[in-house]
């Protein structure tokens, strides 16, 4: 595997590649790889000759006062487990790779429609500096597919709109979210949970369990159930942002009972912020 932060490096080797026609199949992450990366590279090798993984902690999707400074950053172990796991390239940028003229979104795409609430609403500015990071990778990668995780139901959401909307020729792949046997989803971020809030932690993926199987039986209007949902994550100490039934494609609020739907939540636990969703 080659492990590089540079740009002509990534880019003399994506060429040969592309000359040999290999497809080309790119896992964008932050790095601090987890079973659920491990997941996405996995279904990269299935789907392509080439695999490229990238890891980039990106200053524009943090706020001022989110983690950005103590996201951990672990390049050394994730260049092991990505090396085993049959990785062709690691391609881990310094901040001014990426951002060579200043560290600012790219405006001259605005985030789709689908990425203007949920999230946006409690992180703002989180999908420009988004899908600013991802589209620069995408210039600089320029993969044939590339592989996101069910877990960021809504950022994948955003990335298909935007693939859409700018006419990328890139095949967009997700894959399941990857849960602990209780059932939380896997996220770099658990690591803030107490051992207390780790136990509690589950509640949030069977709380959503349970308003994806009333929403599809019909057993009540969907802004009831969210009600009810906030008010079970309350009860359980969490502090929840969102519960929300949408529809799975296009994000827009979910009307009476549905097929095709999704409930997204995001709830603070401690220190920690979890999202996670679940699609029915
Ligand atoms: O999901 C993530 O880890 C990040 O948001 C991504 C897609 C790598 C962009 O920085």
């Amino acid at each position: 595997m080659l492990a590089s932060n540079a740009v002509s490096e990534l880019r003399a080797r994506l060429e040969a590649w592309r000359r040999q026609g290999r497809r080309i199949v790119f896992v964008p992450t932050m790095g601090n790889l987890h079973l659920g990366h491990m997941a996405l590279v996995r279904r990269a090798r299935a789907l392509g000759e080439r695999v490229v993984v990238s890891v980039f902690v990106n200053p524009t999707q943090f706020a001022p006062g989110e983690d950005y400074a103590t996201y951990p950053r672990t390049l050394e172990a994730d260049r092991r487990q990505l090396e085993q796991a049959g990785v062709d390239l690691l391609f881990a940028p310094e901040v001014n790779s990426i951002y060579p003229q200043a560290v600012s979104v790219d405006s001259s795409y605005p985030v789709p429609e689908v990425g203007r609430d949920l999230e946006e609403a409690f992180r703002p500015g989180f999908f420009a500096g988004v899908v600013t990071v991802v589209r620069r990778l995408f210039d600089l990668v320029q993969p044939d597919v590339a592989v996101f995780g069910e877990k960021d139901y809504q950022q994948l959401t955003v990335i298909r709109a935007m693939v859409r909307d700018l006419a990328l020729p890139i095949d967009i792949a997700s894959v399941a979210t990857v849960r602990e046997a209780d059932g939380l989803a896997l996220s770099s971020r658990n690591r803030y949970l107490s051992a207390p809030e780790r136990l509690r932690a589950p509640l949030l993926y069977r709380t959503l369990k349970q308003v994806a199987a009333s929403a599809q039986a019909g057993e009540a209007a969907p802004a009831e159930l969210e009600a009810a949902a906030m008010t079970e994550l309350r009860t359980g100490t969490f502090v929840p942002d969102y519960v929300s039934l949408r529809d799975a494609d296009t994000l827009q609020p979910l009307r009476a009972t549905a097929r095709n739907g999704v409930v997204l939540a995001a709830a603070r636990l401690g220190r920690a912020r979890l999202i996670d969703n679940v699609i029915f």
